[in-house]
């Protein structure tokens, strides 16, 4: 089983992630970080927590940044509710899965402490990743790739150029995407076309009692608008973990824009090589929406 650490802002589809990671016999989870975007860091933490007792599972879970490096905190409970999880009554968390150390130490220990490398998968803000990799830059070395869901090689969904995992926090994401660990970029590019539809939802609202829980959450998010289809960003970082031949992959040098005038939190993918860097990202510049659908449903 590969070993990974998944960091993440509960958040709807950040759940519907970390239920897959779970329940994937190929994956082994290790930790669950937390980091504030959606919403808060206490409600996120609070939610994986819930999540967790939900599945019955027993992975640690450790609190990260309670903020961006730099930039004022954003968060997006417009789409997720104001707990970020809204939708499912779920059962009062324990918090005996959380650690006393915090999500850098946490990362630190499980990557220097594990028999193979580790492979690292935000689906939130970058801002715990960005730090671990300051403070301890040791780590690299143990991490088999960063394989994030986030960027966009054309429009954002936060901002007019920026996809909301950048958005929050650039600064970190800069120091992320320059680091010199390999890289998975998941973008909007295969986010906007891993789609749920109303009819898939129903189907999963009778499946378990998983698919029951997410089909709830679903009539949430985004505030139930689901005709056009619900955007499972966070599951397509999963998706390349388990069945890359889904995506299109192009290596090329990617930086994150952080002054620019209107364009701050742009993930500037340069496909056409103007820069003259050497590449230093795998971005997925496609999936396979049939692909998608089947392994999301399966
Ligand atoms: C990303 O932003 C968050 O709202 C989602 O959970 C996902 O990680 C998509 O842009
Ligand atoms: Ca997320």
């Amino acid at each position: 089983k590969r070993p990974i650490i998944i960091d993440t802002d509960p958040g709807i589809d950040d759940a519907v992630a970390i239920a897959a990671a779970l329940f994937s016999e190929e994956l082994d989870l290790r930790l669950i970080t937390t980091v504030a975007g959606n919403v808060s860091l206490r409600k996120v933490t609070y939610n994986a927590l819930k999540l967790l007792k939900f599945f019955n599972k027993d992975v640690p879970v450790a609190m990260g940044a309670d903020r961006p490096l730099i930039k004022a905190p954003i968060d997006a409970s417009d789409i997720h509710g104001e707990s970020g999880m809204a939708g499912y009554d779920f059962e009062e968390p324990s918090y005996d899965l959380l650690l006393k150390e915090n999500a850098v130490n946490a990362m630190y220990n499980v990557i220097m402490s594990s028999e193979e490398p580790v492979t690292l998968v935000p689906i939130a803000p970058l801002t715990n990743i960005a730090l671990l990799l300051k403070m301890y830059p040791e780590v690299k070395e143990h991490i088999a790739e960063i394989v994030m869901m986030g960027g966009s090689t054309a429009r954002g969904n936060a901002g007019v150029m920026a996809e909301f995992n950048v958005y929050a926090d650039p600064e970190a994401a800069k120091i992320v995407f320059q680091s010199g660990v390999p890289m998975v970029m998941v973008g909007l590019d295969c986010g906007l076309k891993a789609l749920v539809y109303p009819e898939d939802s129903q189907q999963l609202k009778v499946m378990n009692k998983t698919g029951n829980m997410i089909y709830h959450l679903f009539n949430n998010y985004r505030g139930g608008s689901m005709k056009t289809g619900l955007k499972m960003y966070d599951s397509t970082a999963i998706a390349y973990l388990l069945q890359p031949e889904m995506f299109t992959v192009v290596e090329t040098f990617v930086d994150v824009e952080t002054a620019g005038e209107l364009t701050a939190g742009c993930t500037v993918v340069d496909l056409k090589g103007y820069l003259g860097k050497p590449s230093n990202v795998k971005v997925c510049t496609d999936i396979n929406p049939e692909m998608f659908k089947k392994w999301f449903m399966g």
